[in-house]
């Protein structure tokens, strides 16, 4: 039996010398035959998997969801059913457009990505700490994110191309405008609501469907940074949200969120005021209030950041019976982009990992891969239909039918007021708070190359609320035009 205090090679053999390398000589030239020091050179180069193309930087916790009020009646999922019922979970924070060693404490949305093992296999809710988001088709994702990364020249971030982006897509001035406003730059991961953002459908034992949204709402308050103090603490400590939390979560100090629902009968799709899988738009809580559904409590650190953080995979197509998506066009797309980088960025096989396992087994009929480390089925049978007692499809568990209607074309929502919410979240601000947002955006702006991307993202303020497009106008030293 190997002493376990002897440090080994990485297939098990003691090591004899592990501070200097093998020499021909002791002034000699390096031999090929200290292979206990080429495997270790070797496999540093293969430290990194790649970073998330977006959300590279961020922080994860362990945790667990309760159930504190019966929602049976809208959804038969099972983390969502039995008052007190728990189901622990992971959960990542993150900042979208930076690299993963980039600073916190940037103005940029925040991720907020949930992976609950359930007892009916894993349910992941991959949204922002906003409700609403820049765009509202898959098909402009790429390019709005090049604009929000690096310049492919000066590898520098391109103002000019994120306003140009901006001003010819105005689906974006809703979120644009809640992202230059204080909320822009939360105080730390804790003080901060999180939204799944897209409809969603739930479905009852009863086979009844329900639209419905998700809020989670922060028992630590919402709290925000000034760009100045964000700006400071970017330099003095680039990872001081990672900091906050680890310590918090350490300290005993456990951040919980109320998590709550609006819900919205299947048949109000088809009459609400504008199109209700839009997710540039938030329902109304007059039409749709919030219903608690439970709380989540985070109350452990990641032993291992990279096994853990890095390598758990969040897709919102991890669904469980019980919830099933919507026809929004983004969240549509997001179906396939997330298991399609995971395949990328982790491995065919990144769900055996066991950040990402589900705690209730796997039982199916897929085999092999790289790095398939588990059993991979062992002798069990290995296709199916077969005689042999193997898993098969349970029919109670198939999604429920959703009728369409209509050519396959390539068509754009036909509600185009990108106005009203926007000009309603301005005119809900505070003085301050207004006067700050417009302060945020004329900084933001100035640096556009442009004259023209200015005006025409002026009009889109003022069309909003005639007082945001008239001061963002102003303090860029131009005036509101007519048309541009
Ligand atoms: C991460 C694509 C919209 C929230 C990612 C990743 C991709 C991606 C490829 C990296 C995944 C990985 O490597 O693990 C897209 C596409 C979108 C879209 C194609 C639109 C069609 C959104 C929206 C939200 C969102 C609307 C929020 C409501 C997130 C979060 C992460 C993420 C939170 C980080 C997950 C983690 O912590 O691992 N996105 N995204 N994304 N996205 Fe999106």
């Amino acid at each position: 039996m190997a002493n376990n205090k002897h440090l080994t090679t990485s297939w098990g053999a003691p090591v004899g010398d592990n501070q200097n390398s093998m020499t021909a000589g002791s002034r000699g030239p390096t031999l090929i035959q200290d292979v206990h020091l080429l495997e270790k050179l070797a496999h540093f180069n293969r430290e990194r998997v790649p970073e998330r193309v977006v959300h590279a930087k961020g922080a994860g916790a362990h945790g667990y969801f309760e159930v504190t009020n019966d929602v049976s009646n809208y959804t038969k999922a099972d983390l969502f059913n039995g008052l007190g019922k728990q189901t622990p979970l992971f959960i990542r924070f993150s900042t979208v457009a930076g690299e993963n060693g980039s600073a916190d404490t940037v103005r940029d949305p925040r991720g907020f990505a949930v992976k609950f093992y359930t007892e009916e296999g894993n349910y992941d809710i991959v949204g922002n700490n906003t409700p609403v988001f820049f765009i509202r088709d898959a098909i402009k994702f790429p390019d709005f994110i090049h604009t929000q990364k690096r310049d492919p020249q000066t590898h520098l971030k391109n103002p000019t191309a994120v306003w140009d982006f901006w001003s010819l897509s105005p689906e974006s001035l809703h979120q644009v405008s809640i992202l230059m406003s204080d909320r822009g730059i939360p105080a730390t991961f804790r003080h901060m609501h999180g939204f799944g953002s897209h409809t969603f459908k739930w479905v009852n034992k009863a086979g009844e469907g329900f639209w419905v949204k998700y809020h989670f709402k922060t028992e630590q308050g919402v709290k925000n940074l000034s760009p100045d103090l964000a700006a400071k603490l970017a330099g003095e400590n680039p990872d001081y949200h990672t900091e906050d939390l680890f310590n918090a979560i350490e300290k005993g100090e456990h951040p919980s969120w109320r998590l709550c629902v609006q819900i919205m009968p299947l048949e109000d799709a088809n009459t609400y005021r504008f199109d209700p899988f839009d997710v540039t738009k938030v329902w109304s809580q007059k039409d749709y209030p919030l219903i608690e559904v439970g709380r989540m409590v985070l109350n452990k650190n990641p032993e291992n950041y990279f096994a853990e953080v890095e390598q758990a995979t969040f897709s919102p197509g991890t669904l469980v019976p019980g919830v099933e998506v919507s026809p929004d066009k983004m969240l549509q797309g997001r179906l396939f982009a997330y298991a399609d980088a995971h395949r990328y960025r982790v491995g065919a096989n990144h769900q055996a990992l066991p950040i990402n396992a589900p705690k209730n087994g796997v039982h199916n009929y897929q085999r092999d891969g790289q790095m398939r480390f588990d059993s991979n089925g062992g002798r069990s049978v290995y296709y199916e239909p077969n005689s042999f007692d193997g898993p098969q499809e349970s029919p109670e568990n198939k999604q429920t039918p959703y009728p369409v209607e209509g050519n396959a074309d390539a068509v754009g929502y036909d509600h185009h007021d990108h106005y009203t919410q926007a000009g309603d979240l301005y005119r809900l601000l505070t003085k301050d708070e207004r006067t700050r947002l417009v302060h945020n955006v004329v900084e933001a702006m100035k640096p556009v190359a442009l004259e023209k991307i200015k005006l025409r993202q002026i009009q889109h303020f003022y069309k909003a609320d005639p007082e945001y497009g008239t001061r963002v106008a102003e303090g860029l030293g131009l005036s509101v035009p007519q048309e541009v």
